[in-house]
């Protein structure tokens, strides 16, 4: 397994590529499962996450195709995706491929709404709590779908095909709303869902499935109305920028000092984090193409935070914070009132130094005057990159095990801190 080694102390200076959102190429992707048309997706980031959910929905029927050519450590790879979903020849996700990552549990919706059948494997995906499915199986119920579970599948039918019918959501889940509006945009009539998630990605799926002849109105506020059409068509769109992986940079520069300009950054996808950098000490300045972050002498200061949905500050950026927060001039609260079993970078944090306690969902983290390099160990996909962040500041090397947790959701993470003077690199086993 590849590992990822550090010697820390060097400043960030220089530039950093912003890559297409992975939490919206995979909703995208699978939106294609909605039409017998080509779906076009530019600025798809090359990670795993997206090579496995391409091994899913090929096994689906879909052909995928990459053109353009991008320059990456292990060959040549597009980034522009071609994906056409002809006919669906299977509508039974197994087992196998959807415990790999939660997201594909998500092609439920779109199998459903045009092939008024599905059977898909309850998911797997990172580790940070239960994660039911609950709300997706609610919600396409209110749609007229009829649903069991046999033998760890879910098996919908809808006889005759979805009809569009009211949800509120009692709980706010971007999963659930990416599967019920892909879902509603082939039922029957009129959908509305409430207090649906409001995250960019929402948004941008959304605007998509416009381009391909859906009637979608309110995507990205609480309130969605779906009015659902017979067929659905090609579409080329661009994937929005990752905000995820704007705000993990910021604060691996803010954590080093220095200056770096994060290219094709947009900071209204990410306000709370930005607020919270900036009372933490970090200058900012947004510029027509991207996000210009220094910290240049001030000391960091402490904050506060809690993780909420959209447009709260994210659950996504809480285990970076909080290796940020480790190098603070006091103490800092973390409540993570998103997932219940998000701390798990906590006690790898530690065997570098940190003073961090937690009680329930909330973390103290007491800043340091200094980190010392470890051999840690990567649990998920951001609690590895909070590992590489304390990393880039603990004095002498630090080495990530498990980095395919890494791999899931950073593209050519080495490659961009390595340009901006971070002394980092694979270990290929
Ligand atoms: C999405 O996961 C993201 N994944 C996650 O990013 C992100 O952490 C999460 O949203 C929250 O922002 C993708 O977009 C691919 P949820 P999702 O449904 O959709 C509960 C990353 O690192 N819930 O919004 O699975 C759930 O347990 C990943 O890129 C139910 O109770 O998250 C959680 O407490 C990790 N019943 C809360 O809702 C359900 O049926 C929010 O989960 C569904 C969810």
């Amino acid at each position: 397994m590849d590992r990822i080694r550090i010697i820390g102390g060097e400043r960030l200076k220089g530039t950093i590529p912003i890559s297409g959102a992975k939490n919206a190429a995979l909703p995208l992707m699978i939106a294609s499962l909605l039409t017998p048309d080509t779906i076009t997706l530019k600025n798809v980031p090359n990670l795993a996450d997206v090579g496995l959910l391409i091994r899913i929905l090929r096994n689906h029927g879909t052909d995928t195709a990459f053109d353009g050519k991008r320059a990456i450590a292990n060959g040549h790879q597009g980034d522009t995706l071609h994906l056409t979903a002809r006919d669906i020849v299977d509508t039974t996700a197994p087992y196998d491929l959807v415990r790999r990552m939660r997201a594909s549990f998500w092609v439920l919706g779109p199998l459903l709404a045009r092939e008024h059948k599905a059977r898909v494997s309850l998911p797997g995906g990172c580790a940070i709590g239960t994660r039911p499915v609950d709300l997706h199986l609610a919600g396409l119920q209110a749609l007229g779908a009829e649903i069991s579970l046999d033998g760890g599948y879910v098996v919908a039918n809808a006889p005759g095909g979805l009809k569009g019918g009211v949800f509120s959501f009692p709980k706010v889940s971007v999963g659930a709303t990416h599967n019920i509006l892909m879902a509603a945009t082939l039922a029957k009539g009129e959908t509305v869902l409430e207090n649906a998630a409001c995250e960019p990605e929402v948004a941008d799926v959304a605007s998509c499935l416009n381009k391909m002849g859906a009637k979608i109105e309110g995507a990205g506020t609480p309130t969605i109305t779906i009015q659902g059409v017979n067929e659905l068509e090609g579409a080329t769109h661009t994937v929005l920028p990752d905000r995820i992986e704007t705000g993990t940079y910021a604060m691996a520069v803010a954590a080093t000092g220095g200056e770096v300009y994060l290219d094709g950054a947009r900071a209204d996808l990410l306000p709370a984090a930005l607020d919270v950098l900036r009372e933490a000490g970090v200058d900012i300045t947004e510029t027509n193409r991207g996000l210009h972050v220094a910290r240049n002498g001030a000391a960091l200061k402490p904050v506060n935070v809690t993780t909420a949905p959209y447009p709260g500050f994210p659950t996504d950026l809480q285990a970076q914070l909080m290796a940020l927060m480790c190098r603070a001039g006091g103490v800092s609260q973390i409540r993570e009132a998103i997932f219940e079993n998000r701390f798990m970078h906590v006690q790898e944090l530690a065997r570098l130094g940190a003073d961090i306690s937690v009680s329930g969902d909330m973390a103290k983290v007491r800043g340091v005057p200094s980190l010392r390099g470890a051999e840690v160990m990567a649990t998920d996909l951001r609690a590895s990159v909070s590992l590489v962040i304390a990393g880039l500041v603990a004095e002498g090397e630090t080495v990530v095990n498990r980095v395919y947790h890494l791999d899931r959701g950073f593209e050519r993470l080495e490659e961009k801190l390595g340009s901006c003077g971070a002394r980092i690199e694979r270990l290929h086993s």
